[in-house]
C-alpha cells in the first residue's frame, strides 16, 4: 500500500463541516475539521483525487515537518535538518509563504525569509547551486504556519487556490467564489433532480457550479496545472488515470433545468462564455431579464441568489425597494419553489417582507452574511 500522509485542506471560515463531509465522500480518512481547515489522512492518489474533485476547499497542504520554533534561530536550524533534496532540486523554483506567528516571529515576511534561507543554504552546500525564487508560479510552494511555539511546514499540493477552476476568465461585478457557490448549493440541500434558478446570476457562478455538480464534472478538469505536478515524486500514471476516470464519469444530460438571468447584458454574455469554457453551454440557459420580468421556469425548484447588499455593489439606502421587489416576485410568481437569499445586511433582508424558515450564518470573504430560506406557497 502506498504511504499515508497527513493533509490539511484550507477552507473559508464557516465551511469546515461541509468540506469535511466532501472529503469523507472522496475517501479521506481520519477527517477532522479545525478552524478554517480540515485535517485528513490518505495516500498520494487520494490527494490527487481531492485536488481534482473537491468543490468547497481552497488548497491541500501536505505536512513535511512539525517542530518547536520559539525564535528565528531555531526555525532556521530545524528547517536545515530536513533533507530538502527529497522535495526539490536546484533547478526547481521555490516560494515560501508564512502564516501565524509568535512573540519572536511576528512578521510573516521575515519568518518566510528564514525558511527560504535555510533551504537555499543547504542546497548551496550540497549542490553548489540553489533554487531561484518565483513568488508567482513556483514549482514548489512551501507553507510555514507558526502558532505559539511550534511550526508546521507543508507543501502546497494545489499551487493556485482551487476556487480558481479555470472556467471563469470573465467575471461580473462582485462574483461569488466558486468554492462558496458550491457550498451554498449544499446548504440549500439542492439536488440535481430539482430545477435551479438564479435571477441575479451575474457571471453565472451559482448556475455553473450547479451544472458541474449535476453533470458530475470534476471542477479541476479546467485547470492548467496543480502544484503536485511539479514535484519529484509526481506519479503521472496515477494522475492520468484519475483524469481519464473523471472524463468518463461525466453525465450527458441534466435531470432538471438550470438557468440564470441578470439585467446586465454584458454580464450575461460573460456567463455564457464561462458556460462555454466548462462545456455546459448547451445545458444551462442564461437570459438577460430585469428582475420585475422574471417568470418561474417550472412548477417547483430552488432559487438561490446573492443580491447586491451595499458593501461591494450598490448603495444600501437605494436598495430597499429592490429587496421588496425581490420578495414580491418570489411570492407572486414562484409558488411551490424554495428560495435562498445570501444577504449581508439585516435591514435590507427585512425589506424582502417574507418570513424566513431558516437562517444560516455564512462568510462571503470577510463579510458576515446570512443565507435566508423562504418556503413559497
Ligand atoms: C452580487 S451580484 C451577483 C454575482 C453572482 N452571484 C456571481 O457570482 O457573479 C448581483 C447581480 O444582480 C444584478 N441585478 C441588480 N439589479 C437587478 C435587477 N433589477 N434585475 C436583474 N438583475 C439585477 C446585477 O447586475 C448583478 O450582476
Amino acid at each position: 500500500m502506498s504511504k499515508m500522509n497527513h493533509y490539511f485542506a484550507t477552507v473559508a471560515r464557516g465551511l469546515e463541516e461541509i468540506a469535511a463531509q466532501e472529503l469523507e465522500d472522496l475517501g479521506a480518512q481520519s477527517v477532522h475539521p479545525d478552524f478554517t481547515g480540515v485535517h485528513f489522512v490518505g495516500d498520494y492518489s487520494l490527494m490527487y483525487r481531492v485536488n481534482l474533485w473537491a468543490r468547497t476547499i481552497f488548497r491541500v497542504l501536505v505536512t513535511v515537518a512539525e517542530f518547536p520554533c520559539p525564535d528565528a534561530k531555531r526555525l532556521y536550524q530545524e528547517v536545515q535538518n530536513i533533507p530538502w533534496e527529497q522535495y526539490l532540486q536546484p533547478h526547481h523554483t521555490l516560494a515560501v509563504r508564512a502564516t501565524g506567528g509568535n512573540r519572536q516571529l511576528n512578521h510573516t515576511h521575515f519568518s518566510a525569509l528564514q525558511v527560504k534561507n535555510a533551504i537555499i543554504d543547504q542546497q548551496r552546500r550540497q549542490f553548489g547551486e540553489r533554487s531561484s525564487i518565483d513568488t508567482k508560479n513556483p514549482d514548489v510552494l512551501l507553507n510555514a504556519h507558526i502558532h505559539q511555539n511550534r511550526c508546521i511546514l507543508s507543501l502546497d499540493s494545489s499551487g493556485t487556490s482551487l476556487h480558481r477552476r479555470g472556467y471563469r476568465p470573465a467575471m461580473g461585478l462582485a462574483p461569488l467564489k466558486e468554492t462558496l457557490a458550491a457550498a451554498l448549493l449544499t446548504m440549500a440541500d439542492w439536488q440535481p433532480t430539482m430545477a435551479f434558478f438564479d435571477p441575479l446570476c451575474g457571471s453565472g457562478t451559482l448556475p455553473l457550479e450547479a451544472s458541474l455538480q449535476a453533470l458530475n464534472i470534476a471542477p479541476g478538469l479546467f485547470r492548467k496545472s496543480f502544484g503536485f505536478e511539479h514535484w519529484l515524486d509526481f506519479d503521472a500514471k496515477c494522475w492520468e488515470q484519475l483524469l481519464q476516470e473523471a472524463k468518463n464519469s461525466q453525465i450527458a444530460e441534466l435531470q432538471a433545468p438550470i438557468s440564470g438571468s441578470d439585467r446586465n447584458l454584458d454580464i450575461i454574455k460573460q456567463a455564457r462564455i464561462n458556460a462555454e469554457k466548462c462545456g455546459v453551454a448547451q445545458q444551462v440557459s442564461f437570459n438577460q431579464t430585469e428582475l420585475s420580468q422574471v417568470e418561474a421556469p417550472t412548477d417547483t425548484g430552488i432559487i438561490l441568489c446573492n443580491p447586491p447588499y451595499g458593501e461591494r455593489v450598490g448603495n444600501a439606502n437605494q436598495l430597499g425597494d429592490f429587496y421588496k421587489q425581490l420578495g414580491d416576485v418570489f411570492k407572486q410568481r414562484f409558488k411551490g419553489w424554495t428560495a435562498f437569499v445570501l444577504c449581508g445586511n439585516k435591514e435590507l433582508a427585512k425589506r424582502i417582507g417574507l418570513k424566513a424558515s431558516r437562517r444560516i450564518p455564512v462568510y462571503n470573504g470577510s463579510i458576515s452574511c446570512t443565507l435566508l430560506k423562504y418556503e413559497l406557497y
